[in-house]
């Protein structure tokens, strides 16, 4: 039996609600090959702010690290959004994205055929659109200094951030991207605004040069804002997009809308080594936590990217996707993907369907 320890985070909002239908899915899909895991349930943002005063504690810090993969659900809410900014869930995310060294997030945005009518586009635009965004995930305007509040020359309060990247930085999520685009239809667009940042001007000089070494792999580049349009009008033009971090969470979120849902999309944060995490794109969304609605694919879809990108457990993985695939195929959906013709139903129910899926799935190959 291969054994595996897991630390969940469930975090805040609907977070408890689709760690907790991840966590059985990922149970019985490991079990069925030879899995076992071990579950470790740990504080982060606001629920580990209204216990210990921090939003990333210590004992967080070293069991995320102890563990082989790290499943987070979501964090924040309204009652800490005026903390001051080393006492929100937000920062407790990010110094954990930074203490595993994460730099490089995967975003798949795919069009499944059962949900083309919970596109907000049209069928045409929307059917087949099969996206990655690699979002650097651990630099930028996200950590660069100086930051902070100012009083400026009139006495008026400043508060100011720097979008900053090192060569490094830029090299390291360029060669995941060129790798990830060699492995789909290779195509790489990266995305940056280097018509008025010098970060980006840096960006695209690193990108060219770094391309040289993907001669397989067909390069563009694209300026954000022309991004942002193109992914509505056709998306379709796009394989694998490579773009910063601030700029991926933006377009991801748009992506997102394009399959559907935002409850829709799983990732991955992956770094040099060391246990990846992995998290839908989601928030906490306090508008409809603690009612059941919460739509728990994007997690369970993140627990199958934890099986093959964090522990190389592809038939297991695979076994989910079969699961989820197979759930939407008899008609389950939840509030936000729901169209005529279809089962409305809860996160709890929806997490129930998805294991009978697994229990009912020949062996994968
Ligand atoms: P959000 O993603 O939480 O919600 C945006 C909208 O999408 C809401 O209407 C929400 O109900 C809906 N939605 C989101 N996930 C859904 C799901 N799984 N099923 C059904 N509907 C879903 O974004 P927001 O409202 O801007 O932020 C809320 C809080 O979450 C804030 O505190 C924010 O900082 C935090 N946040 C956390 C993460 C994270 O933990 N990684 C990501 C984004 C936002
Ligand atoms: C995300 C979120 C986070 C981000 C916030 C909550 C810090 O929006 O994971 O997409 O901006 O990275
Ligand atoms: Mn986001």
């Amino acid at each position: 039996k291969r054994r595996y320890s897991i630390t969940l985070l469930p975090g805040d909002g609907i977070g408890p609600e689709v760690i907790s239908v991840a966590k059985n899915v990922l149970e019985l899909a490991g079990s069925l090959e030879g899995i076992q895991f071990k579950f470790h349930e740990m504080l982060l943002g606001g629920a580990a702010l209204d216990v210990t005063g921090v939003p990333l504690p210590d004992e967080t810090v070293s069991m995320a690290k102890q563990s082989d993969a790290v499943l987070l659900g979501a964090i924040g809410g309204y009652q800490w959004d005026n903390n001051e900014k080393h006492l929100k869930p937000e920062t407790g995310l990010l110094q954990l994205r930074e203490a595993l060294k994460v730099f490089a997030n995967l975003r798949p945005a795919t069009v499944f055929p059962q949900l083309v009518d919970a596109s907000t586009l049209k069928r045409e635009v929307a059917e087949g659109v099969d996206i990655m965004v690699v979002r650097e995930l651990t630099g930028g305007i996200y950590f660069g200094k100086p930051r902070g509040f100012s009083t400026n020359e009139n006495g008026e309060e400043t508060g100011f951030n720097t979008e900053i990247y090192a060569a490094y930085e830029i090299d390291r999520i360029a060669r995941v991207a060129f790798e990830t685009a060699r492995k789909r239809q290779g195509k790489l667009c990266s995305v940056d605004k280097a018509n008025v940042l010098e970060a980006s001007m840096l960006w695209r000089k690193k990108v060219t040069a770094i391309a040289a070494d993907y001669p397989d792999v067909e390069l563009s580049h694209m300026y954000v804002d022309n991004a942002a349009m193109q992914l509505v009008r056709y998306p379709k033009q796009f394989d694998t997009i490579l773009t910063n971090n601030i700029f991926g969470d933006i377009i991801s979120d748009e992506a997102s809308m394009i399959t559907g849902s935002i409850g829709m999309l799983p990732s991955a944060s992956i770094g040099k080594s060391g246990p990846g995490l992995f998290e839908p794109i989601h928030g906490s969304a306090p508008d409809i936590a603690g009612q059941d609605k919460a739509n728990p694919f994007a997690t369970v879809l993140s627990a199958a990217m934890l099986l093959r990108y964090g522990l190389g457990e592809a038939n297991a993985a695979k076994r989910i996707e079969n699961a989820v695939l197979d759930t939407l195929n008899r008609g389950f959906r939840t509030g936000d993907i729901h169209s005529a013709g279809t089962k409305l139903a809860g996160c709890k129910q929806i997490g129930e369907e998805i294991l009978k899926s697994v229990d009912s799935q020949v062996p994968a190959v």
